[in-house]
């Protein structure tokens, strides 16, 4: 197809976890768009255009390559893209400050104002801006005057929708999406730009799952969720240290508690803490927004989700010392799993870092393995003082070693042959399980001293 027989031209700045993936999806749905990502990574756009993209999400492939030059085209020239495109995405990354006021907690917007200005500068059309960053509440509104003071005469209608998928299961949540939320403002000029955004949508998604809202609705509500789920497990983490003093079963209580319809059954797995690129900086950034509106409690008390979850990961540390007789220095100690989560190799954020640093500070002697994440595992490490190996085969991983902590719950580690682990390990051999994801009865009976999270750990040595 030509350029012109398009019927609209969208664009999308940033080709990372969100921008990637959303893009490709919608450029699937609606062949009659034109759908054009950009980034100022040279690296990053040309693995898109290789079948070794720079992200690992399951289905992600097949869906890029049924668009891929049809109407689908990755590339550097981010001011081409702006000019061309009526629709214009903006999905940069938005880090936590790291400097001055609000270090530590507020958003760092620098790349999305830089990003504003630039658009302002080479457009010569009217255009609609979606934000799909997570931003912090009235964003929008910032953007909107930034855009708006340009004297050439353009218009700019900026609009918040942001993006709820999750790492692992990005294809099934963007093709299946329990709501698609458009923030806009309720003037004529909005209304307009909400209905260009819905008909996208409007390709795959039911009417019915497509809501509006005003634009700081939309962003808030990103915020929100993210809080929301974090405060979930943060919750059946804090009950979990009280199973493990109790003899309760976490597990049991999370199924006991999940049946109950009001409360549902998912995010109720008690695991060694929460991680990713999202759950601690949005709720930081909401923290800081109550702070700033001076809300100190409701500040308090979000902080306090993000504490809890600083201390499921000290405590499996913790638990990991004093159970193998106090010292791990000079052991070897296995981590199945660095990925924050199951089915991605991305590793932002994820407990693993933490827990790899504590043990390395214990003089602990780290053979790291993952399926997916080794490149960002040695990454994250890197700089460390201490030597650390990195096996993407279990079996190798595990000779000699005194202990394996399993901190992601790839489906792979249920169905590994723990008998013949723990025939190639020294004795004692441990256990910890930071995922309950294995049979924590069969190890024992194997021979292992078992520590799960939030239930009596299984020992040889009573
Ligand atoms: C990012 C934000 O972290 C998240 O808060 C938001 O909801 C969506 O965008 P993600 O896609 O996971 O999430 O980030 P990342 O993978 O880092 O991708 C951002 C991309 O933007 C990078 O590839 C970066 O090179 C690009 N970028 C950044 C630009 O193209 N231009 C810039 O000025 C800055
Ligand atoms: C999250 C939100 O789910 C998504 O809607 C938003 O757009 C971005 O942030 P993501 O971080 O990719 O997505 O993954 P998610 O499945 O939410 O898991 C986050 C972390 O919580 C992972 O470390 C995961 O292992 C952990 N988790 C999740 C638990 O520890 N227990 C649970 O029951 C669920």
């Amino acid at each position: 197809m030509s350029n012109q027989t398009f019927k609209k031209r969208i664009g999308c700045i940033g080709a990372g976890y969100v921008g990637g993936p959303t893009m490709a999806m919608i450029a699937a749905q609606c062949p009659d768009y034109k759908v054009t990502v950009v980034d100022i990574n040279e690296k990053r756009i040309a693995a898109w255009l290789t079948d070794d993209l720079p992200i690992y999400e399951p289905g992600l492939l097949d869906v890029v390559k049924k668009a891929r030059e049809r109407n689908l085209f990755f590339s550097t020239d981010v001011n081409g893209a702006i000019r061309e495109a009526e629709i214009l995405f903006v999905s940069v990354n938005t880090p936590t400050k790291t400097f001055g006021e609000g270090a530590g907690k507020a958003a760092d917007l620098q790349y999305w104002e830089e990003t504003a200005r630039n658009i302002v500068r080479v457009s010569t059309s009217d255009k609609i801006i979606v934000e799909k960053s997570t931003l912090p509440v009235r964003t929008a509104d910032a953007m909107a005057r930034i855009l708006n003071a340009n004297e050439k005469g353009i218009h700019f209608e900026v609009a918040s929708n942001p993006e709820f998928l999750a790492e692992g299961s990005a294809m099934e949540d963007l093709l299946h999406p329990d709501r698609v939320l458009i923030g806009t403002r309720e003037t004529e000029k909005g209304l307009r730009a909400r209905q260009e955004i819905a008909a996208i949508y409007a390709h795959w998604v039911d009417p019915s799952r497509i809501i509006t809202s005003n634009v700081w609705s939309a962003e808030l509500s990103k915020l929100v969720a993210n809080a929301f789920l974090a405060q979930r497990i943060s919750s059946i983490n804090s009950i979990s240290a009280l199973c493990e003093m109790t003899e309760a079963d976490v597990g049991e209580v999370a199924n006991a508690i999940g049946k109950d319809r009001r409360i549902g059954g998912k995010f109720l797995n008690a695991s060694i803490g929460y991680g990713g690129s999202c759950f601690k900086k949005d709720i930081l950034n909401l923290v800081y927004i109550c702070e700033n509106y001076g809300l100190h409690e409701v500040a308090r008390y979000w902080e306090s989700v993000v504490n809890m979850n600083e201390y499921q990961m000290r405590r499996f540390v913790l638990n990991m010392v004093r159970s193998m007789f106090s010292t791990v220095s000079r052991k070897k100690i296995v981590l199945l799993g660095f990925a924050f989560k199951a089915n991605t190799g991305d590793t932002r954020e994820s407990p693993a870092i933490y827990v790899a640093r504590k043990l390395l500070d214990e003089h602990a002697e780290l053979i790291i393995s993952d399926p997916k994440a080794l490149d960002n595992a040695r990454a994250a490490l890197a700089g460390s003082e201490r030597p650390i190996a990195f096996e993407v085969d279990p079996y190798r991983a595990v000779q000699g070693a005194h202990a394996i902590a399993v901190l992601t719950e790839w489906e792979d580690y249920r169905r590994l042959d723990y008998q013949k682990i723990f025939d190639a390990m020294t004795k004692p051999a441990f256990v910890f399980d930071g995922r309950n994801i294995l049979d924590h009865k069969r190890l024992f009976e194997i021979g292992f001293n078992v520590f799960p999270i939030g239930k009596p750990g299984l020992s040889h040595f009573k």
